[in-house]
């Protein structure tokens, strides 16, 4: 059955690039222990230059996921009881929390944060782009933000990718053929197989 649809796998993957690309750039100037990383990426000139419009290109692609996804991202009662109990989920005793719909909360948090993170990096990003032009106030506050946002949004995905590779067989497939089986269905998003099921 199909869980994600072409457009939206689109956006992910676009999403991912664009954030790898950002973040391994942005990381190569943060510190000189990994400026070593500037060569994978042409050198440190041309690291300077791609880490903005890496940034742009993932605001921008972080944007169009916000409009398609937002709507089904709200946090109804169960997600809020389901968080509650998470830690039953992270040791796998997902019985009794209550079903997940297309999205259990935890990927809702995870849009979120990750959707404030990119407003916050794109705000702080601008500032430090163009520094000239902002009073010092700002560039004291962007200096503070911007690496606090990207290592947020950076521990957030690294625990992103260990979820949909290691922890739910069948995520990352379904993340690139775009489809699951009804069991996966079944033992991830029973809310979800269920509304599915309605004529
Ligand atoms: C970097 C490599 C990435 C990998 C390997 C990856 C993998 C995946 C997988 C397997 C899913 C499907 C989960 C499911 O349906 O159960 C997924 C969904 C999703 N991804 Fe990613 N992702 C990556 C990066 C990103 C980035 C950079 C963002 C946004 C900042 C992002 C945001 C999302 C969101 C919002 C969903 C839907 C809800 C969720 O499953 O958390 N992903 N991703």
């Amino acid at each position: 059955m199909n869980r994600y649809s072409f457009a939206e796998r689109t956006v992910h993957w676009l999403s991912a690039l664009s954030f790898l690309y950002a973040a391994f750039t942005g990381l190569a100037m943060w510190s000189h222990k990994l400026y070593w990383l500037a060569a994978v990426f042409g050198g440190g000139n041309a690291t300077r230059f791609a880490h903005p419009w890496a940034g742009i290109l993932f605001a921008l692609v972080l944007g169009v996921m916000f409009r398609s996804w937002a709507g089904q991202m709200r946090l109804d009662r169960e997600d809020r009881e389901w968080l509650l109990n998470s830690h039953r989920y992270a040791m796998n005793q997902e019985e009794g929390l209550p079903d997940a719909g297309r999205f259990n909360a935890g990927q809702k948090m995870l849009f979120w944060f990750q959707s404030l993170a990119a407003l916050a990096l794109l705000a702080t990003g601008v500032v430090l782009w163009f520094p000239e032009w902002m009073p010092r106030t700002l560039r004291l506050i962007a200096i503070a933000l911007h690496p606090l946002a990207a290592i947020g949004a950076i521990a957030l995905i690294i625990l992103h990718v260990y979820m949909g590779i290691a922890v739910v067989p069948g995520a990352f497939k379904a993340m690139v053929h775009g489809t699951v089986t009804q069991g996966w269905a079944r033992a991830h998003h029973p809310k979800w197989l269920k509304e599915k099921r309605l004529p």
